[in-house]
């Protein structure tokens, strides 16, 4: 059996990926800080899998620490690397917050893959790399523009260090997936998106206020250049995206990678506004949502959605699930985990 390291195994999208992993027949063993996460999340991948995943509580950016765990390294087929800080609006606030936790967190990791000669790694990279792109929808080609946030440029400087350490190192060899916008929950409801503290992210903040835990949602910004003024992003359900590691992952144990640093874009090559978002989730819950539009968010760009043939020809992916679908899966989950009948 194939045993795969993933780093922020008990955050939003790694718990559905440690699901779909273990679900391939991967062994599975999860380093976390648990800096925003919970350790129950644990219990929630077991009632899915029956298989509770070796756990470790370790701050990947500090060096110090990953050296503790050095056995659990030096047998380790591949890693999955998800743990960072994610928000862009906090990182504009605290920039070396995010330069520190997610540039050291990677250094580590890659530092480690070379000491212990771990060869696969998949990373977990962002449309945030595109910046605000001038033509849409955006493909692997597309110029990497200036970031608009210190989180996205967090994802182009770690995409940069995967491409040049792997350069210089035979063996290594990287899959950067530039995700789109992950929502939703897996279908048992059993694990979904739960942000410590105040939701940065649209659909906690929904679900949420939905719940009656946040007063209002507010909506940032109603003066874009688009069809109703709010910005667009192309919506993923989690567990597709989770999917996507798992072929990702298999392409580079097989060697069927063409290079030893590949990229792809994991969307479903469709935007939404956000009045489109707060409009479906209405429709298919049937829960109306208080709303106010405020000023933009500070970081954010106005538009961006996917190209994704190149993950759909070479990774053999592409998106089974709707936007209604990942929103009511949100809500479900939302509801089982608040206990609102
Ligand atoms: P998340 O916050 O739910 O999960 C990240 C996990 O990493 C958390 O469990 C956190 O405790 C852990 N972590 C953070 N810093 C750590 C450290 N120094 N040591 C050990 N553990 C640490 O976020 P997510 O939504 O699951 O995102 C996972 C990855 O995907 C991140 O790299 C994020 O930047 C990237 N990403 C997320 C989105 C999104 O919209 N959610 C979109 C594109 C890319
Ligand atoms: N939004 C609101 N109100 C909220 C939260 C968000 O109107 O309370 C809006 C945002 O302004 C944006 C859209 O909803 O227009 C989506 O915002 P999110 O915060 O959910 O997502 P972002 O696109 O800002 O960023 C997310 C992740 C990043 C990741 C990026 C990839 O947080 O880590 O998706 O697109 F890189």
């Amino acid at each position: 059996m194939k045993k795969i390291i993933v780093t922020g195994g008990t955050g939003y999208i790694g718990s559905h990926t440690v699901v779909e992993l273990i679900e391939s027949g991967f062994e599975v063993v999860i380093l976390d800080n648990l800096s925003n996460s919970n350790i129950d999340v644990l219990d929630g991948i077991k009632k899915i899998t029956g298989i509770k995943p070796e756990f470790y509580k370790v701050d990947l950016a500090d060096s110090s620490e990953t050296d503790k765990i050095s056995d659990v390294l030096k047998n380790a087929d591949g890693i999955i690397h998800f743990a960072a800080y994610k928000a862009v609006g906090e990182s504009v606030k605290y920039p070396l917050k995010y330069y520190k936790n997610n540039l050291n967190s990677l250094i580590n990791i890659l530092e480690n893959m070379q000491k212990y000669s771990v060869k696969n790694l998949i990373f977990s990279s962002s449309c945030t790399v595109y910046g605000q792109p001038k033509e849409l929808p955006v493909t692997e080609q597309s110029p990497i523009l200036k970031a608009d946030s210190p989180y996205g440029n967090t994802k182009q400087i770690s995409e940069e260090i995967i491409s040049d350490t792997i350069k210089t190192s035979e063996k290594l060899k990287a899959i950067s997936l530039r995700y789109f916008n992950p929502i939703g929950a897996h279908e048992s409801a059993e694990i979904g998106e739960l942000p410590l503290g105040v939701p940065d992210n649209l659909i906690p903040y929904i679900t949420q206020t939905a719940a009656g835990i946040r007063e209002q949602l507010s909506i940032f910004g109603s003066d874009y250049n688009t069809p109703d003024g709010t910005a667009i992003r192309d919506y993923i359900h989690v567990s597709d995206l989770a999917k996507a590691h798992i072929a990702a992952l298999k392409r580079l144990i097989s060697n069927k990678n063409k290079t030893n640093s590949e990229v792809f874009n994991i969307g479903a090559g469709k935007g939404n506004t956000v009045l489109e978002v707060v409009k479906t989730f209405e429709e298919v819950t049937g829960v109306k949502l208080n709303y106010q539009i405020v000023d933009r968010r500070q970081g954010d760009i106005e538009k961006i959605w996917a190209n994704a043939d190149l993950a759909q020809k070479e990774l053999i992916w592409e998106t089974e699930k709707s936007l209604a679908e990942a929103l009511l899966s949100a809500w479900n989950w939302e509801k089982k985990y608040r206990g609102i009948k």
